[in-house]
């Protein structure tokens, strides 16, 4: 049975995506040849349909990365001031640059070693080469890599002692990406500094950019402006106090994506806040949660770049005792998907979403992605230690609800008790729980997983993309 007949045909059922099945087809073409390309908002792109979710132990700059690096996204949590908020948004953003670095981290010669070290450590840079210029006019005089670095003696001389000097250079506007290979390659050198007539700094390749660029298919997510793409979770215009000018220091770090987080995003104050901020930013705004499909009509009328479904199903969720409202996964999927469609805008499927069989189940529906909470949160790059078992010797982390005591009682965490609208709670009422859940490592592998099940699934159903799945798939109720 195809989707719509399906679930008009158990209208007032609420059904989950372990409820359902699909059918095997015949197919006539490879896996490979299968695509996941898929959006997260109207502008925003992903080239697997993988997020990691908006929680504080699951999605810092660190996960966002490695989301990006596999083709997924990560959205930045909210239980962060502000600025730690934006300054999370801005590694991402310079975690890597897909082509040329526009504005490289330079230094000044008479700098010493050890305040770059310091600002290094400060800002979290992943990379080890910096540009040596001279303060008159910001002309280049030297190279300062990982190398010198390395064998130099004292913390406390200037760089210019240290650099590597006279450092091969091309033109800027002169060099295409083939050029500036061909030099490194020749030269063995890992970053090439592009400069003016003048002598000052221009631009920066780097070998791994060019490389990546030079290699057909990447599975990094890049954005238009060639970074990663990245989305950050915020709260509402006029309930929270920080709301405008998390908002403005957030678009000032480029965010590809505000993320409307709300445990019930159906309300006027969501709908206000979306209105505002498409009148004023340039920044696509994705609300949620909702999982009917009057809220989800509102939200869009209001100027919604797309939609986040899911409101119970997520693993330390308490929705359903605590409040005793929120549809299954996958029912709520499919009512918001008759919007959503109609209006051409991306919707995520959110919460319980564990095997990739659920995930390509929420696609067939109706969902370009979905949002995974639990499944990252034991990975080497989410928040938080790795906690090793005394007895077992079992290596774990932390994973808790937004909505935990633990996660709400903290007064820094002002985004969670925001997102439950507990602010002037006397008596804080949990909505979520916390756990452990046992360390696997990079997230890397997790996405890859992810993302070959898929693949496997929508190729016996006969799908070669994620547009083409919703009109294959045959559902099946399980019984
Ligand atoms: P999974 O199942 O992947 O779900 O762990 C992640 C999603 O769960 C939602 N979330 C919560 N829901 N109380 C809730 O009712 C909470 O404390 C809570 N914390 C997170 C959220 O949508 C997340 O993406």
């Amino acid at each position: 049975m195809k989707r719509n007949e399906f679930f008009q045909q158990r209208e007032g059922r609420s059904l989950k995506p372990d409820d359902i099945t699909l059918n095997t087809k015949f197919v006539e073409f490879v896996p490979k040849q299968i695509s996941l390309a898929t959006r997260f908002s109207r502008n925003v792109t992903l080239k697997v349909p993988l997020v990691s979710a908006a929680m504080d132990t699951v999605t810092e700059a660190r996960m966002a990365i490695a989301m990006a690096r596999w083709g997924g996204m990560g959205i930045i949590h909210r239980n962060l001031t502000p600025h730690k908020q934006a300054e999370e948004v801005d590694r991402v953003k310079n975690a890597c640059k897909f082509g040329l670095i526009e504005q490289p981290i330079c230094v000044f010669e008479d700098e010493t070693v050890e305040s770059i070290d310091r600002r290094r450590e400060e800002k979290q840079y992943h990379f080890h080469s910096f540009l040596v210029i001279e303060r008159l006019i910001g002309r280049l005089v030297g190279v300062f890599t990982g190398q010198d670095r390395r064998f130099c003696k004292s913390l406390a001389v200037q760089v210019r002692e240290v650099m590597t000097r006279n450092p091969v250079t091309g033109i800027f506007g002169d060099t295409t990406v083939v050029q500036a290979f061909e030099k490194m390659r020749e030269k063995k050198i890992k970053v090439l500094p592009l400069i003016s007539t003048l002598g000052t700094v221009r631009g920066l390749w780097t070998l791994a950019d060019v490389e990546r660029m030079l290699a057909q298919s990447v599975p990094d997510n890049f954005g238009s402006d060639g970074r990663y793409q990245v989305a950050a979770a915020i709260g509402l215009l006029g309930v929270d106090k920080d709301t405008e000018e998390r908002v403005a220091l957030l678009v000032d770090k480029h965010v590809d994506v505000l993320k409307i987080d709300m445990a019930h995003a159906g309300t006027a104050a969501a709908v206000e806040t979306v209105k505002w901020i498409k009148c004023i930013y340039p920044v696509d705004v994705v609300p949620g949660n909702v999982s009917e499909e009057s809220a989800t009509r509102h939200l869009l009328e209001a100027g919604a770049d797309g939609i986040m479904v899911g409101q119970s199903p997520g693993s330390v969720c308490k929705s359903k005792q605590v409040k005793g409202t929120g549809l299954a996964l996958a029912t709520a999927v499919y009512k918001c998907a008759q919007i959503t469609e109609k209006c051409d805008v991306p919707l995520g499927a959110d919460g319980g979403l564990w095997h990739p069989g659920d995930i390509v189940k929420v696609l067939a529906i109706g969902a370009s992605f979905a949002v995974c909470g639990r499944r990252f949160a034991g990975t080497e790059e989410s928040p938080g230690d790795v906690i090793e078992d005394e007895e077992t010797g079992l290596r774990k982390k932390l994973y808790r609800g937004m909505g935990s005591l633990g996660a709400m009682r903290d007064r820094m965490n002002m985004g969670s008790r925001e997102r439950y609208l507990q602010n002037d709670m006397e008596e804080l009422v949990a909505e979520g729980f916390e756990t452990e859940v046992p360390y696997v490592g990079p997230a890397e592998k997790i996405t890859k997983t992810l993302a070959g099940g898929i693949r496997k699934g929508m190729f016996e159903i006969g799908a070669y993309d994620i547009p083409s799945l919703r009109i294959e798939a045959d559902f099946y109720e399980e019984q």
